[in-house]
């Protein structure tokens, strides 16, 4: 099957941040088992250590995280850890790029685009966790249209961009990343949240902010495949709260051509090859 202009073999994919492909090869002799490639963690140009603990909060039906892009930085992404998934990734390694500015964003595609290792490249514009860049462009319009452009001009691969829920609007913006040239657009990164420390009256969390992910959010994710169906022509990969066939039945229902799976997978490792097995048996 074709999705956003990638060749996989089934529609189950993880969520950017949410699987260790080295720490997986290392554990099962497997980079992405059950997976039909890899998504990377966001890669950012400088190596990141990520926000201040606590970043990490359980809620009823969900988990709270404000990470803050914690990652090797553009260098070591390409020269270590590409060539690592080159090599033991079966699919293709879909590299998630963030940033700060525009600059940033553009300087990482242009070297992705010339490595052979990344087959596809998704914009994250949609982290709550870090203050600029990221989320801030994926909230307007006009700036991820302008984003997804340079993008384009940047790169001849597969294009994606990921969404956040957390807008007023995210069918405008899923129609700016369509405008503006992508393959598909990824609905949805976690949904803006946090916890409050009683004493301060602050967030709890180091860094401030948080994102909602799991079970919570798996309603606000078909609401928002359904909203961006209705509003481009793009391809939408589902993503918020997968933990069973049945869910990612549902999100192919509302207008998704595959699905990722993310909290779901620090559970049950295995879920992944459960859910693309599940799905070749029910489509
Ligand atoms: C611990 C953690 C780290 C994440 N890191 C990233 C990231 O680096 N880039 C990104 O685009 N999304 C990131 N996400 C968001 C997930 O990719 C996904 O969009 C979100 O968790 C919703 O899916 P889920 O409910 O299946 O977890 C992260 C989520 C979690 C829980």
């Amino acid at each position: 099957m074709r999705v956003g202009g990638l060749e996989l073999a089934h529609p189950v994919l993880n969520a950017s941040g949410t699987w260790d492909a080295e720490q997986s090869h290392r554990l099962f002799g497997e980079a992405n088992p059950g997976l039909a490639g890899f998504v990377t963690k966001t890669v950012t140009p400088e190596p990141r250590a990520g926000n201040p603990a606590p970043r990490i909060a359980t809620t009823a039906s969900g988990l709270l995280n404000s990470i803050g892009l914690p990652n090797v930085g553009r260098t070591a992404f390409l020269t270590d850890l590409l060539p690592f998934l080159q090599q033991h990734v079966h699919g293709p390694v879909i590299c998630s790029v963030g940033g700060f500015s525009l600059h940033d964003y553009v300087e990482t595609i242009v070297a992705l685009d010339g490595h052979p290792g990344c087959s596809a490249i998704e914009l994250n514009v949609s982290c709550p966790n870090v203050e600029t860049g990221c989320a801030s462009i994926g909230a307007d319009a006009d700036e991820t249209e302008r984003l997804v452009l340079a993008a384009r001009a940047a790169t001849a691969k597969p294009l994606f961009a990921k969404l956040s829920a957390s807008v007023s609007d995210i069918a405008e913006i899923a129609q700016a990343a369509e405008a503006g040239g992508a393959d598909a657009v990824v609905c949805i990164n976690t949904v803006k949240a946090t916890v409050v420390d009683r004493a301060t009256g602050a967030s709890r969390f180091g860094g401030g902010g948080g994102g909602l992910s799991g079970p919570a959010i798996r309603p606000v994710a078909l609401h928002a495949v359904l909203a961006v169906r209705a509003a481009v022509e793009i391809d939408i990969i589902g993503v918020g709260g997968v933990g069973s066939v049945d869910d990612a039945l549902d999100l192919l229902a509302a207008g998704a051509s595959a699905v990722a799976v993310g909290t779901a997978l620090f559970r049950d490792p295995t879920l992944a090859q459960r859910i693309a097995s599940g799905l070749s048996r029910a489509r």
